[in-house]
């Protein structure tokens, strides 16, 4: 196959981008993300403070703007995200309790309502483990009202879009040994056991010198598919150039492709300077729209696949 969604699907997988409305005017994005994609995340236009600007009051013009460009185009869309802690609107970041968690339970509720039966997955709940080696849930205004607001947010997301998977989304989970990968597999595992909805592991995956793609990365997708769970590559871009960049990119798509239940990968952006940090030429096209090494690697590992 000559694209990526092609390739991808030679294996039953997808392959997807993060669009950002603003740039839906510009032919050579347009030109890219209708040849090449089959999955679609909204970069931020699906995010609280842009559905929810202001209490009870729901704003969906961007997102529709994307999620209706892709349906048309017969691509799916993961839905990004229903609940975090970071983009919360004005009026939810100084909330507490049980004011606080029944926002963030209509919330989940409303938009899931709204797009319900349009949506492959859901990021029900985004970054909620803290970094370095605690192994616990980040502090953050959701998670002071009770550590039972992550299952509280699945419960409300299967229930408002029973045929959406619902994924748990999170950022250096990619090794094994760390503790909050262990975090987050073992709240998984307990989520399982007592039956919460959960569906599938979203892995960021935003690598770069100071985290690099882990050796043991394959490891990490097996064991979250172990516990019966799907697992996506969700928001993967590398930092590099050339043929290291493009080798990091072809080990990431061979250790999806080894795992039967990872069932695709999204990278974050279309070109280097569509990206959240372009400072470090992350993704698969150059700033003129240009193929990399990186994309050539990881087409070829697909096609290989
Ligand atoms: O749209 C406004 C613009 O009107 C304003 O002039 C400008 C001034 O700062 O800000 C613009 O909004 C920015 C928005 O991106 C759109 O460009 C926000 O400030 C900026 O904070 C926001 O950054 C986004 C970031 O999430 C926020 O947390 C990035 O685009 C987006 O790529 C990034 O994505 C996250 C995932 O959601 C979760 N995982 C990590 C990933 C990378 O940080």
């Amino acid at each position: 196959a000559t694209t990526l969604g092609a390739a991808a699907q030679q294996s039953g997988r997808y392959f997807g981008t993060a669009v950002a409305a603003g740039r839906m005017g510009d032919s050579t994005y347009m030109g890219i993300l209708n040849r090449e994609f089959d999955m679609v995340t909204a970069e931020n236009e699906m995010k609280m403070d842009a559905t929810e600007p202001s209490q009870g009051r729901f704003t969906y013009g961007n997102a529709d703007r994307i999620v209706n460009h892709a349906r048309s185009r017969g691509m799916r869309v993961r839905g990004h995200a229903l609940a975090w802690h970071s983009q919360q609107p004005g009026w939810m970041q100084n909330m507490s309790g049980s004011a606080l968690r029944n926002a963030m339970l209509n919330h989940v509720t409303q938009v899931a309502t709204y797009y319900r039966g349009k949506i492959y997955a859901w990021d029900v709940v985004n970054e909620a483990f803290a970094d370095g080696s605690s192994g616990a849930r980040r502090d953050s205004n959701l998670q002071r009202t009770g550590n039972d607001w992550i299952e509280a947010a699945f419960r409300a997301a299967r229930a408002a879009d029973p045929g959406a998977k619902l994924c748990y989304n999170d950022y250096n989970t990619d090794d094994w040994s760390h503790a909050k990968t262990q975090a987050v597999y073992r709240m998984v595992q307990d989520f399982k056991a007592r039956g919460v909805p959960i569906d599938c592991v979203g892995l960021q995956s935003h690598f770069n010198a100071q985290s690099p793609v882990p050796s043991n990365y394959q490891t990490t997708l097996q064991n979250f598919a172990n516990l019966g769970v799907d697992v996506q590559i969700t928001e993967l871009d590398i930092e590099g150039s050339g043929s290291a960049q493009a080798s990091n990119y072809d080990r990431v798509t061979r250790a999806c492709l080894a795992v039967s239940r990872c069932t695709g990968i999204t990278v974050w952006g279309i070109r280097d300077s569509d990206s959240w940090r372009a400072y470090g030429t992350p993704l698969l096209f150059d700033n003129n729209g240009n193929k990399k090494p990186a994309y050539t690697s990881v087409l070829n590992a697909l096609n290989a696949g």
